[in-house]
């Protein structure tokens, strides 16, 4: 039996049918079309699917999506417009400082930095290492990944 739910995602509400069992990162990928957020591993291991659940960062795959109802939603789709080319300032980052070697974890690097920079502006490289420490790049891309999060720390 399906369950009735509302989630705001990106600032658009959506009414979804929803089994009781499913994960909210299908959700928003298989329902709903949002396929920047990615599945690495479903089992809370890589952060590929780390989205912003009610203004936090949040692993997707750990959610159910019952869980979820009446939440506020921002995945990597909803990151656009702050920045240049219209991109958030951590896209623009990541961009510029190559923060990426396949690009599979990016989506869930900017969530989690993003939340990061929330309450910590100008975090110290030990500090942007600590939060990005449940996101798995699985080329070893960290070096570039910590230049970019403080580029876009600083600007
Ligand atoms: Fe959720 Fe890997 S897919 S942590």
């Amino acid at each position: 039996m399906k369950h009735s739910i509302t989630l705001k995602v990106n600032g658009t509400a959506h009414a979804v049918d929803v089994e009781p069992r499913a994960l909210l990162v299908h959700v928003l990928r298989d329902t709903l079309n949002l396929t920047g957020t990615h599945v690495g591993c479903d089992t809370s291991q890589c952060g590929a699917c780390t989205i912003h659940l009610n203004g936090r960062a949040a692993k997707s795959c750990t959610v159910l999506a019952v869980q979820a109802d009446g939440a506020e939603i921002t995945t990597i789709e909803g990151m656009s417009g702050e920045g240049g080319l219209g991109l958030h300032k951590l896209q623009a980052a990541f961009w510029e400082k190559h923060g990426l070697q396949c690009g599979f974890c990016t989506p869930g690097m900017i969530m989690t930095a993003a939340d990061l920079l929330a309450s910590n502006p100008s975090p110290t490289e030990a500090e942007i290492r600590h939060a990005l420490e449940g996101n798995y790049c699985r080329y070893t891309g960290y070096q570039n990944i910590v230049e970019a999060v403080k580029t876009a720390a600083a600007s």
